[in-house]
């Protein structure tokens, strides 16, 4: 392994782990993006000049580049984080979850069988759908997916479990619990209840607050994907995350302790349709490579919600951008109109 295609690199988790392996390994890297709303240059900021590093704007659906990427250069790696990734917006609009998630994931296989690629894929632990108490997820459980944006993932996963047993391509899957850290944008949960109490506005809290969440800090997610793609065998699945889950009010209480925000901001709002009530995820076989997580999620959350109060230079256009059109029809109603997105 010399040199890495990275799909989505320019997304939360995707730069993320591009400045890791940067930073820890002599690994080349071409990142794809296609700069969606989600996917920004200046998450790959103080890198513009890396020499191991170029970044390609770009969809993942397209065949032909993604060709000519491979075909050009040593790209002997693909790694798969691109995606439509959150779960309000599969519910607003999901045909482009369909697109991306699944086809965009199908023609980068395409491109891995023909010239013959190492794959690994970045997967959900939302593929397993809401877990009962008392059982945590195992790589071999059956897929249930919930929602539009899970369905396409638990597709893309059987499409590259397909590829291993009919072409025996060399790849593998991680799924990931809910990742927290720099970069994750306000449209999810802890960034938006972060950015929200740093500007005095109301944290919207689906229902009764009270669905379970593994909260993961991004770099053990990094660390895990780095893990199976230097010792994980082909054709498994693993699960990355801490296998602690915590309450979305607890997850609240921490971010507003950590910005010094009252509770008084804490809105119960009409809850997401189909919301899983609860995941949970056993990690034994990737600890069994030698991989352990090193935050616990409380320590993971809080340092998000610091990372979000000291770096405004980063979120502030995005929320006085886009971004209040999205707000205003996922949360207008749900606050009754009462908080209009501000940035003052
Ligand atoms: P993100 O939304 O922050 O980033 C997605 C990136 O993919 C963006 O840079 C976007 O521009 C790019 N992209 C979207 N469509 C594309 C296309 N057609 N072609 C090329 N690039 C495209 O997402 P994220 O949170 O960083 O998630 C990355 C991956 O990890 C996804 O596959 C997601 O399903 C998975 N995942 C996320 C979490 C989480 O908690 N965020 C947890 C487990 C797994
Ligand atoms: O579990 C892994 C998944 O985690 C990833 O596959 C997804 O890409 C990622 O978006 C995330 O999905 P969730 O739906 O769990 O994350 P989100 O941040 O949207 O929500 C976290 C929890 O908080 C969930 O129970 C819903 C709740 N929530 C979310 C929002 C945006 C609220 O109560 N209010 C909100 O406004």
């Amino acid at each position: 392994m010399k040199h890495l295609l990275v799909s989505g690199g320019c997304g939360f988790i995707g730069s993320n782990f591009v400045r890791h392996v940067l930073e820890y390994t002599d690994l080349s890297v071409t990142v794809l993006d296609k700069l969606t709303y989600a996917g920004r240059r200046e998450n790959l900021h103080g890198l513009e000049n890396h020499p191991r590093l170029e970044v390609v704007v770009g969809d993942i659906g397209n065949q032909e580049l993604v060709n000519h990427l491979v075909a050009r250069s040593g790209i002997d790696t693909i790694v798969n984080f691109a995606a439509e990734t959150h779960v309000d917006q599969s519910i607003l609009g999901p045909l482009v979850f369909t697109d991306t998630n699944v086809r965009g994931t199908h023609v980068l296989l395409e491109v891995a069988r023909e010239h013959g690629l190492r794959f690994h894929h970045i997967s959900t632990d939302e593929v397993y759908g809401h877990i009962p108490d008392g059982h945590q997820s195992v790589e071999s459980d059956p897929l249930a997916p919930r929602s539009p944006y899970s369905a396409s993932k638990a597709a893309a996963d059987q499409l590259v479990q397909a590829y291993v047993i009919t072409y025996g391509l060399a790849a593998t899957i991680t799924r990931g619990a809910n990742n927290v850290g720099p970069y994750q944008f306000p449209e999810k949960a802890v960034p938006l209840f972060s950015t929200n109490a740093l500007l005095g506005l109301p944290l919207p809290v689906y229902g009764d607050g009270l669905q379970m969440r593994d909260y993961a800090h991004v770099l053990d997610h990094c660390t895990g994907i780095l893990t199976v793609l230097e010792r994980g065998v082909t054709g498994e699945v693993y699960n990355v995350g801490t296998g602690r889950e915590m309450t979305n009010l607890e997850m609240v209480d921490i971010v507003l302790e950590t910005l010094g925000a009252s509770r008084d901001l804490v809105r119960h709002v009409t809850d997401r349709p189909g919301h899983d009530r609860r995941y949970s995820m056993n990690v034994d076989k990737l600890r069994a490579l030698g991989w352990e997580p090193r935050y616990d999620p409380r320590q993971a959350v809080a340092e998000a919600a610091r990372w979000y109060a000291e770096n405004r230079w980063w979120w502030e256009p995005i929320r006085a951008g886009n971004f209040q059109e999205y707000y205003a029809r996922q949360y207008g109603k749900r606050l009754g109109n009462e908080a209009p997105e501000s940035t003052q």
